[in-house]
């Protein structure tokens, strides 16, 4: 199914920095916008085809929007939302005292709108464009509209920067719909039709998680930099350039890879260069806070993956996969390793095969290492998958097996915890 291209009238609700901003160009892109707040200074504003503040661009959407009649305001909530088919809600989510986010804008006017939607005859679609932490659709929105029927509710995350909002929104970096109602999530998503965007229609909570995601990556992404720069320039290194460098890197630094979630990290380079970078970053007495919270990270993200496998193994367990990711025989800071170690700790019986380290042709460092420095794993790698498939009650998947590997799991008919994907 398309999103449903068609021209809406929509409620905008609060004239904010995004509700102004959604509001005059949903009314360039051809829709009845209607906007409403309660501050009688920013409604004047757009009855007057004024911008309520100051933001490149909008002056002549909110003039245009006037001018064709599209645009238009209100303090009331009931005639604003009277013959709107969707109400888009920008109210803000400001930090609470204790650093939660205060829903209590959002729930106040959805408690507003819940009484009116017994009248109607047709649905109000209710479209969170605030950020709010995932569940608030389910455990606020909907339950401050009485879960009524006739609103379906939708999560539309707005992801424009003050400063280039006008140009952010008709040029999208990203276009987010979630809703348990599929029709609802398309009419959203018709509403942006004509913009050079592909709409991604995800589950309610998705959306609301997606809109956190992307601002948690971009503030590590800037703390990431000013860390570098920190230490760069105190190492006489141009940070400005080194951060340029790396960004040119489209296979490793500026693209998906290393961005999905799985297993915690490990191997002969990545920690043992954390260590490096943090232990003289605290030499030169430059705080890397950001850095420093790597590892212990990576170290409470395995935690969760041993929790997970041990909740799961019973009898005898085969684990899949002892190097610290596919395709290598490289055993050096292997995670698995640490695994095993705390599952053998707790009296599991283990068998473990890996398809590139294999007994019978296993040669060099990595035998003595296997057999040398961690004999209590050596002796329960198995010759073959066929023989942990055979020895085993359940399985282990510590990285993703080729296909042929896969098949043959999945044949054996045996339970698999999957802790190369995100563990439970
Ligand atoms: N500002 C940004 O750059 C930006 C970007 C993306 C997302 N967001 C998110 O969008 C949301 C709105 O942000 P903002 O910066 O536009 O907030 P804002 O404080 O500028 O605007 C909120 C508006 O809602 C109005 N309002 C509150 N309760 C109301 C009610 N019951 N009836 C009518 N109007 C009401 C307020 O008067 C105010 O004008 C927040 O959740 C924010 O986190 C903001």
């Amino acid at each position: 199914m398309q999103p449903v291209a068609a021209r809406q009238t929509i409620a905008v609700v609060g004239l904010g920095y995004v509700g102004s901003v959604t509001a005059a160009c949903l009314a360039s892109l051809g829709h009845r916008v209607i906007g409403v707040d309660r501050d009688p200074i920013k409604v004047d504003s757009i009855l007057q085809g004024l911008p309520p503040f100051y933001e490149p661009g909008l002056d002549q959407f909110v003039s245009e929007g006037h001018a064709s009649g599209r645009l238009t305001a209100t303090l009331d909530l009931a005639e604003a939302i009277g013959d709107a088919g969707v109400a888009l809600l920008c109210v803000g989510t400001p930090s609470a005292e204790n650093g939660d986010i205060s829903l209590e804008q959002l729930r106040r006017v959805c408690q507003e709108i819940a009484p009116r939607l017994d009248r109607r005859s047709k649905p109000l679609i209710v479209a969170v464009r605030s950020t709010a932490f995932p569940g608030t659709g389910e455990d606020v929105v909907t339950p401050a509209l009485g879960g009524h029927p006739m609103a379906p509710v939708v999560s539309n995350p707005e992801f424009l920067r003050e400063g280039c909002a006008v140009k952010d929104f008709m040029e999208p970096s990203l276009l987010v719909v979630g809703s348990a109602s599929r029709e609802a999530a398309l009419t959203v998503a018709g509403l942006y039709q004509g913009l050079p965007v592909e709409a991604q229609i995800v589950a309610l909570r998705t959306a609301e998680m997606i809109k956190y995601a992307c601002n948690a990556f971009h503030a590590v992404k800037i703390g990431f930099a000013n860390e570098i720069g920190a230490i760069s320039a105190r190492l006489g290194v141009d940070g400005e350039e080194v951060m340029s460098v790396l960004c040119k890197d489209y296979k490793l630094n500026t693209s998906s890879a290393y961005l999905r979630p799985g297993f915690a990290f490990g191997g002969s380079c990545l920690p043992k260069d954390l260590r490096a970078i943090t232990y003289r970053g605290q030499s030169l007495n430059v705080k890397m806070p950001l850095l420093q919270s790597v590892l212990p990270g990576n170290d409470a993200h395995l935690a969760r993956a041993i929790s997970a496998a041990l909740a799961f193994s019973a009898g005898t367990t085969g684990v899949y996969g002892l190097a610290f990711k596919e395709n290598t025989d490289d055993l050096r800071e292997s995670p698995v390793i640490y695994l095993i170690e705390q599952l053998i700790g707790k009296g599991r019986d283990l068998r473990v095969y890996d398809p590139h380290i294999r007994i019978d042709s296993i040669y060099g460092s990595n035998k003595r290492f296997l057999f040398d420095t961690i004999p209590h794993i050596g002796r329960l790698v198995t010759a073959g998958l066929d023989g942990l498939l055979t020895q085993s009650g359940r399985i282990i998947l510590t990285q993703s097996p080729p296909a042929a590997d896969r098949a043959a799991i999945e044949a054996s008919g045996l339970p698999v915890l999957d802790i190369s994907r995100i563990p439970g």
